[in-house]
């Protein structure tokens, strides 16, 4: 089994200090809702968040959205192997269902993690493809998952090549894989990671993007049980 936590991701509804800014009041307007009903996004809302604390990090729900994409059509997903799990910089966490078909179109994505916020439960309890809980802190989220190996990504790690560093967990019996990979755009995890086991390893020595390391962890996952 592997589960994917796509950990600290820049997915937020408009703070009450930005409802009154001009651009993101527009751009409720033009989305029929409240502003603070509305995911703060750095694409819409750039002009507002100049002074906002860590604006530049902020309001990055692109992100989440190529990572769900990626994990949910991927092999590993198909073949019933793949746990997906998003946590926000609030300690709200979206659990997955593997069924989940995540739309293409970005503009209703958005609208329906803005229903998730709202409703808790997308698209009913009786089918709940996303659910949403709060106050659960990264550290909460990976103990429950009890999985028999933590790696944290990240351009700072222990370099590795991903297929020999799997292929020697397999070896060890390492069965069920937890992979933790940042879903913010830019800056080091605020959580501090020496609370949590886990190993930090690199897999390249620029940045990449969160969706490119994702596909990188489930193409060499996948490949373990050919
Ligand atoms: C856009 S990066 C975040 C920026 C951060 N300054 C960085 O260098 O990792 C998003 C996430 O992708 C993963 N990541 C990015 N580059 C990586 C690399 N070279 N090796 C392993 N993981 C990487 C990390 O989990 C990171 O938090």
């Amino acid at each position: 089994m592997l589960t994917l936590v796509l950990a600290e991701a820049e997915v937020e509804l408009v703070p009450a200090e930005l409802g009154y800014h001009p651009v993101v009041i527009a751009h409720a307007r033009q989305r029929r809702k409240q502003p603070t009903q509305i995911l703060l996004d750095s694409n819409y809302h750039h002009a507002a968040m100049n002074n906002l604390p860590e604006g530049r990090r902020r309001g990055r729900p692109d992100i989440t959205h190529l990572f769900l994409l990626t994990a949910l059509e991927s092999i590993v997903n198909k073949r019933g192997q793949l746990n997906v799990i998003v946590h926000t910089r609030n300690d709200l966490v979206i659990t997955v269902s593997p069924e989940t078909r995540i739309m293409r179109n970005y503009e209703r994505f958005l609208g329906l993690i803005e229903k998730l916020f709202e409703k808790h439960v997308v698209p009913d309890e009786k089918q709940p493809l996303l659910s949403l809980q709060q106050n659960k802190p990264l550290k909460q989220v990976i103990e429950q998952v009890q999985a028999d190996e933590v790696i944290t990504f990240s351009k700072d790690g222990t370099s590795v090549s991903l297929p020999d560093y799997f292929e020697e967990l397999k070896k060890r019996k390492k069965r069920h894989l937890l992979c933790i990979i940042g879903g913010f755009p830019s800056g080091t995890f605020h959580n501090d990671l020496k609370t949590i086991p886990t190993n930090v390893v690199s897999l390249y020595p620029d940045m990449l993007p969160a969706w490119t390391v994702a596909s990188e962890i489930l193409v060499n996952y996948g490949n373990l049980s050919r």
